[in-house]
């Protein structure tokens, strides 16, 4: 087994990307080590805090928060990162020569129950000439990434990571704390018979996505002929990783809930990394309208339709917005 310094040589990726990604994955250990400690951590449950998007923050967000933004700004590499849990970009280097945008803890919801979390991240180079504070460095679109990642802690603690050549797992060895090469080159399959939505979002839905979970839900007497199973994991970093295994189609689609905030995903440090993810195995990310990664930012916390997964249910989905 490959460690992944190596692995990314491989591949050629830059060697001071490669310091970068090994930078970002040392605070992830110390958020997996935290967190298989579980109540014994003493980060588990809630601060009286609101964060930016007007979500009370769990210790394990702003802990993990912390940890992400000390280390990555700490390591000369980086201009810039912007986080789920902060207002604005925070400034690095003037020299770094990278962004970072990330989800420190994905599924909070999930973290008092013991169940899936994990943390998002995505790379882009800064652009020639802005200065670090500047936030509009980060409104660059998603195909301008040249790392996205996620790491899922569950019974092990894995990495999904691509730097365009394709999506690779790794697995860490917790006896010597390493990222091991577990899986090259995962591929989605392309059909599926698996879906995953917040059904009890149902009624809010827009009436295409309506009509699509209905002919699922029909099964083998409806219109697509073959049962269909659900899962929903309530972390997008554990829906994801599911369909990357073994396919399937995970979608948050506009409601009506609330009429100013129609979706529920962020762009930046959800929907991008995960759609460079889906992509480069193969699989396609969407919104009803066009390629998450071709939308040009207006806002760091913007949210975003997400449609992904398996590319004939992807195109089957769509195909109802016609
Ligand atoms: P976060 O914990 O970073 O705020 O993100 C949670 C997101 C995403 O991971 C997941 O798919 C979705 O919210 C869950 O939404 P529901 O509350 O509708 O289940
Ligand atoms: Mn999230
Ligand atoms: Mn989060």
């Amino acid at each position: 087994m490959q460690r992944i310094a190596p692995a990314l040589r491989e591949d050629n990726v830059p060697l001071d990307l490669i310091s970068l990604i090994k930078t970002i994955l040392a605070a992830t250990k110390e958020i997996s080590f935290r967190v298989g400690q579980g109540q014994l951590s003493g980060v588990l449950g809630s601060t009286l805090d609101e964060n930016i998007q007007g979500e009370i923050q769990k210790q394990l967000d702003v802990v993990s928060n912390q940890l992400f933004k000390d280390i990555t700004l700490e390591s000369g590499f980086v201009k810039a990162i912007s986080s789920e849990e902060e207002e604005t970009s925070v400034a690095g280097h003037e020299t770094g020569k990278y962004i970072v945008s990330f989800d420190p803890l994905d599924g909070s919801s999930n973290i008092e129950i013991n169940s899936l979390i994990g943390t998002i991240f995505s790379i882009m180079e800064a652009p020639e000439g802005m200065k670090a504070a500047d936030p509009d460095m980060f409104k660059q679109p998603g195909t301008k990434q040249v790392c996205a990642g996620y790491v899922l802690y569950g019974p092990s603690t894995v990495l999904a990571l691509t730097t365009g050549k394709g999506t690779h797992f790794y697995t860490l060895d917790k006896t010597h704390g390493s990222y091991m090469l577990t899986e090259r080159n995962v591929k989605i399959p392309e059909d599926t018979a698996e879906f995953a939505i917040n059904m009890s979002n149902q009624r809010s839905w827009q009436q295409p996505m309506k009509n699509y979970i209905a002919d699922l839900l029909l099964g083998k007497e409806g219109p697509r002929e073959k049962n269909f199973n659900m899962r929903w994991i309530a972390a997008m970093v554990g829906d994801v990783h599911r369909l990357l295994v073994r396919g399937g189609i995970f979608t948050y689609p506009s409601d009506n809930r609330d009429p100013n905030k129609p979706y529920k995903l962020r762009l930046m440090y959800e929907a991008n990394p995960m759609s460079f993810l889906v992509e480069q195995a193969g699989g396609l990310s969407v919104t009803s309208t066009g390629r998450i990664m071709e939308i040009e930012p207006t806002d760091i916390h913007q949210r975003v339709e997400v449609i992904l997964g398996s590319k004939n249910e992807v195109e089957k989905c769509l195909s109802y917005y016609k």
